[in-house]
């Protein structure tokens, strides 16, 4: 994901080592490319950017000898065009006076730019960040001051994004906030802003949290905000911050899991808008269209979402699919493999030994190499012949939440362009998710308290919601040690059902569409005296039947499913904390598993 940071002084001086600094810092989110630039005192910029990662660029470029009164610099993660020197942020407007780079996604960047050239302006790249500039540039050539010409550029830029620029004549940087991170630091005579707060606390620790709709006016030392719907200016004192880095880092979670788990519904609104914006996706999805044989492969988590992504090929495009686990592929299918057939390998970290060995095998056997994955020049990424990311920045904690929901979501999109299907109503999704979050956290406790006097435990789900089940009791395994089984709804009553005894707490995920079944499995457990936890959207057979019920928002049966992990995500989280474990670090597992 891109991160920005912009610093401002008082004198000339050597600002090369403290944007790459920043830009080290900013890393963690995964990237591309990198830039700095710095403005002089003689109203001269230099400009130095190129692919490739931050040390390596630096040291080619000479970063370290870079000087100046204000600077910017920017990690670029490839959303609107290839990663590449004239592509990669900060970047100029036509005649080189402004100079500014973004964080986020301008969703009509293409539709822009077609505007910007109309206009006589010059467009060098395909890049969002280069729209940015010209918004600015629009109005300011028009003879508007900085301050308003943000503000009317505020106006034409759609979708979430943050942006710092500057003007040669001035001492002055520029920063707007509208969907994505952004903070200033100060000190005496030093003011810097950031997309990230930890990228800023080695500087300082004297912080301004700029919100959705503001525009920061950066000068040495101090700071202005103006409000860009009506160009108030706005009063807000500065914080001191005085958590640990690390503390940082978790943006005032206690853990890496409960901030990624809340950070879902943006991963999942930028993925969209990147698949939306994305070249790649219609070769992508002619691919899978035309595939003899499509296999879904993955390990973990990962396979979960490839069982849901096959229910929705299905649904939505008609099309069967086969989800398999990696080291099973081969040794099921080797045989029938052909080049005919499509792979869809599908990984967080890109590195899993499992999956890599089946992409090789499968490869040799002329098999189309195909990957859904979210480490950028991960293996997997590197060696697929067409890649998507999963847009969800770096994940830290072991038990994979927010990877798992953009896996998801991408099969879900494809299956809709599979299908010929508008994918518009998808971002209503990310809302839901918001949504769902809000509602079912407070109910949580309530259930952490059911579960923790057991040993073992099952999650039931059916169709749509079987995947979730299965997701569902891996995350309770992974974090809370207790053993908890994912099964078919309808497979209980098959033998499992014996271990249901008094208060015995069994979980079903119910998907709208397949309420009376799943009630029928929730009384043959509860009849037995069990306790069944309920997770489904409001019912009034489910609510009747069953003992506690988490209550979804409405939102149908494509996206219902989805909403269905948050909750377990949810429980996972609180009962391993309450137990004393780290849900970060579960003992005896990895984040990436490169061995056999
Ligand atoms: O990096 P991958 O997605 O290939 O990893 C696969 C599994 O190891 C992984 O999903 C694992 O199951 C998770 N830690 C579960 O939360």
């Amino acid at each position: 994901m891109c991160g920005i940071f912009g610093i401002v002084t008082n004198r000339e001086q050597g600002l090369g080592p403290v944007l790459t600094d920043a830009a080290r810092r900013l890393s963690y989110r995964g990237y591309d490319s990198v830039g700095c630039a710095t403005f002089h005192a003689d109203h001269s910029v230099d400009l130095r950017k190129d692919k490739g990662k931050v040390d390596e660029v630096a040291s080619r470029l000479g970063f370290a000898e870079m000087t100046g009164t204000r600077g910017i610099t920017q990690l670029r993660w490839a959303t609107f065009g290839t990663p590449s020197t004239i592509n990669a942020q900060p970047h100029f407007d036509s005649d080189g006076d402004l100079v500014g780079a973004h964080n986020g996604n301008v969703v009509n960047n293409v539709e822009l730019r077609l505007q910007f050239a109309a206009e006589g302006m010059t467009v060098r790249s395909e890049n969002d960040g280069e729209s940015c500039v010209h918004a600015v540039e629009r109005w300011f050539d028009r003879g508007f001051d900085m301050v308003e010409s943000i503000r009317r550029a505020y106006g034409d830029l759609q979708g979430d994004y943050a942006f710092v620029i500057g003007h040669v004549g001035e001492d002055k940087l520029y920063a707007i906030k509208k969907g994505s991170g952004l903070v200033v630091g100060l000190t005496d005579d030093t003011t810097c802003v950031s997309s990230d707060l930890p990228s800023i606390l080695p500087l300082t620790r004297r912080i301004l949290r700029i919100h959705d709709g503001e525009i920061a006016i950066l000068s040495p030392g101090s700071v202005e905000l103006v409000r860009v719907a009506d160009g108030e200016a706005i009063q807000r004192d500065p914080e001191e911050i005085v958590e640990t880095m690390e503390a940082a880092q978790k943006g005032g979670y206690p853990h890496f899991m409960l901030k990624e788990i809340h950070e879902q519904p943006q991963v999942a609104r930028e993925l969209l808008h990147l698949l939306d914006a994305s070249v790649d996706v219609a070769g992508y999805v002619e691919k899978m269209r035309k595939a003899r044989h499509l296999y879904l492969v993955a390990c973990g988590t990962s396979y979960h979402a490839c069982m849901l992504g096959a229910v929705y090929l299905a649904r939505l495009a008609g099309r069967a699919a086969v989800p398999v686990l990696a080291p099973q592929f081969i040794a099921q299918y080797g045989p029938a493999l052909g080049p005919e057939d499509v792979g869809v390998f599908v990984s967080q970290s890109g590195e899993t030994k499992d999956v890599l060995n089946a992409l090789n095998v499968a490869r040799e056997r002329g098999v189309e190499v195909l990957s859904l994955v979210n480490v950028i020049g991960s293996t997997l990424m590197v060696t697929a012949d067409r890649c998507l990311p999963l847009a969800c920045g770096y994940e830290i904690s072991v038990p994979a939440t927010k990877t798992f929901l953009n896996q998801v979501v991408a099969f879900l999109y494809l299956a809709m362009r599979m299908g010929g299907h508008p994918t518009a109503m998808l971002y209503d999704l990310p809302r839901l998710i918001e949504a769902t979050l809000q509602q079912v956290e407070p109910q949580i406790p309530a259930l952490e308290q059911a579960l923790l006097p057991w040993h073992d435990t099952y999650c039931l789900g059916y169709g749509a919601t079987y995947p979730i089940a299965l997701e569902g009791a891996l995350k309770l395994k992974e974090v809370t040690y207790i053993h908890c089984e994912g099964m078919l709804s309808t497979e209980f009553k098959h033998g499992p059902l014996s271990a249901v005894s008094d208060a015995y707490p069994v979980i079903f995920v119910a998907g709208p569409e397949n309420v009376p079944l799943i009630v029928s499995g929730i009384n043959e457990v509860s009849c037995r005296g069990g306790r069944t936890i309920i997770i489904g959207e409001e019912d009034p057979r489910l609510r009747a039947n069953g003992h506690d019920l988490l209550v979804l928002p409405k939102s149908g049966p494509l996206f219902s499913p989805i909403l269905g992990i948050l909750p377990l995500q949810l429980l996972a989280y609180r009962v391993s904390v309450a137990k004393g474990f780290d849900p970060d670090f579960p003992r005896n597992l990895s984040k990436t598993l490169t061995v056999d």
